[in-house]
């Protein structure tokens, strides 16, 4: 079990406004979450894993509006999108939460009253600049020729307000934050809303009254809440919150990983842990920025037309090699630049050449030529130890905030295993050696259970058939348990081509 983290983790992404159809950026979270989720699982501990969907605020009623449908029907709608994605990505999350959902809007309308009861929540009027993509309030001096920084279009709105008092938490974010260098990662990240706090907090906008699609406040229902409050509740609204007693809340509150984009970094990082704080709660783990991908070298935009497909993709693919992809090319804090080209590359060498042939080859002989048995063994040498060692030592090694490294260390030992195969050849010795040439299966077949178990992460799907026709039981598919070696003369199962090799096209 990795040191820091508790044995109960809580794994969320952001949860993905429905004004519009899923697109790469709404499945990278998703699956980071899911793959490291997995790993955590593999290292003994307990998870919770939630996405789901924010479906209040202007936003979201513009694109009803647009759309000619009621605000409800239209999200319930737009939202199943998004669990479809879920499903096609073969995902099963603990909890899809849905923001118009009833226990949610009973929990963000209990946060409010917790921050309103401690003296955080106070009356008076807005007159500023919002923009409404980013469901943001913007000061005058961020402004960068008339538009948001991010490049959204901003309006002028005047109108009455409840306001959070953030500026009062200005020094303890700074105190957390500083004290808790883990918090905020990667340490660029970091440092970016170390300096944001530090150039000043001004108290926030927290309610609306021009339009009427959020959850309302209770106490003066003119008002609905500003959707980002509304929003980052979701993390509590699933654990059980306001039942701080229930049993989700105390397992897995504050012990919890936000996986964010880039973008959203300074709602998770300041005014988040600001609210739960006013609110008397604990401030959560870790916050995880990651970067963004461009699609072949532009940026992603509807108006540019070059927005990907999720579902798509993984029709032509397949989702193994698309989350493979995704975790392998890029390093989780920067930003990535997908290419079909790069994607088909991958599958073909490290997944179809290096792992799925190296499967076949020996899963194949060894039923041709052992009865679809484990074969025997003699004494291991050195050599053979050490490549059984190697996946004991990745295990322990596991580390959920550098994938791609990881990832690449399992690619490694595929790359010594097939030297180890190519070397010893044990197709040359089926009439004059078979005692040499079962054990030296024997060792192929263990090493690849291994290699397999480590990569289940990551290619959920392939790995587990793989895993299954080895018969190997949930208990042994963890990392400490990777040691516990095959049994000569279980029956294995046939198996076929794991992954396809495609077109250079
Ligand atoms: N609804 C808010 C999040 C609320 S969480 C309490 C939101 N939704 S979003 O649908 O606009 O964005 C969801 C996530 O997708 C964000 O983390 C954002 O960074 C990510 N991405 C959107 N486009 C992306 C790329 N091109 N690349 C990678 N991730 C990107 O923000």
């Amino acid at each position: 079990m990795n040191q820091k983290l508790n044995k109960d983790i809580f794994v969320t992404t952001p949860i993905y406004y429905v004004n519009d159809k899923p697109h790469i950026g709404s499945a990278y979270t998703t699956l980071v979450c899911d793959s490291v989720s997995r790993m955590l699982k593999l290292m003994g501990h307990n998870v919770y894993f939630m996405t789901g969907t924010d479906e209040h605020g202007q936003k979201v009623e513009k694109a009803a509006l647009n759309a000619g449908k009621e605000p409800q029907s239209f999200v319930d709608e737009v939202s199943q999108h998004f669990r479809d994605l879920v499903s096609h990505m073969k995902i099963s999350p603990s909890r899809f939460i849905r923001t118009t959902e009833p226990d949610h809007i009973k929990a963000a309308q209990a946060l409010w009253k917790a921050i309103k009861d401690n003296g955080y929540i106070y009356l008076g009027s807005y007159d500023g600049w919002y923009a409404m993509r980013d469901e943001a309030f913007y000061a005058e001096d961020e402004l960068v020729e008339g538009k948001a920084p991010t490049g959204a279009e901003v309006e002028w709105v005047s109108e009455p307000s409840y306001f959070f008092k953030l500026s009062a938490f200005q020094d303890k974010l700074l105190e957390h934050i500083q004290n808790n260098p883990d918090f905020i990662q990667p340490t660029s990240k970091h440092n970016e809303v170390v300096r944001f706090i530090e150039g000043g907090l001004k108290d926030l906008s927290i309610s609306r009254t021009t339009f009427k699609w959020g959850i309302p406040v209770e106490e003066d229902p003119k008002h609905v809440m500003y959707v980002w409050l509304d929003a980052l509740t979701n993390y509590l609204t699933v654990l059980g919150y306001p039942d701080k007693e229930s049993e989700n809340f105390q397992k897995f509150w504050p012990n919890c990983i936000h996986f964010i984009g880039k973008d959203i970094l300074r709602f998770h990082a300041v005014y988040w842990p600001a609210f739960l704080m006013a609110a008397g709660l604990d401030v959560p783990q870790h916050v995880y920025a990651h970067g963004w991908w461009t699609n072949e070298g532009q940026k992603i935009s509807k108006s540019l037309g070059n927005t990907i497909d999720p579902i798509a993709l993984i029709d032509e693919f397949g989702i193994d090699a698309v989350r493979y992809y995704l975790l392998r090319e890029v390093p989780l804090g920067n930003d990535g630049n997908f290419s079909k080209a790069g994607l088909v590359s991958r599958l073909n060498s490290d997944l179809a050449n290096a792992y799925g042939n190296l499967v076949r080859r020996i899963t194949s002989f060894i039923h041709v030529h052992c009865q679809g048995q484990v074969p025997q063994h003699s004494e291991f040498s050195e050599e053979e130890l050490t490549l059984f060692q190697k996946g004991v030592d990745l295990g322990q090694k596991a580390n959920i905030f550098n994938i791609t490294h990881f990832i690449d260390d399992i690619n490694q030992y595929v790359h010594f295993l097939n030297k180890y195969v190519d070397e010893m050849a044990p197709w040359k010795l089926k009439n004059t050696n078979r005692e040499l040439m079962e054990h030296i299966l024997y060792v192929a077949l263990e090493a690849i259970k291994r290699i397999t178990i480590l990569y289940l992460p990551f290619i959920p799907i392939a790995a587990s058939k793989v895993l299954d026709a080895l018969n190997i039981d949930d208990n042994h598919r963890l990392y400490e348990n990777i040691d516990l070696y095959l049994t000569s003369g279980d029956i294995i199962q046939e198996i076929d081509i794991l992954f396809q090799k495609k077109d250079m096209t």
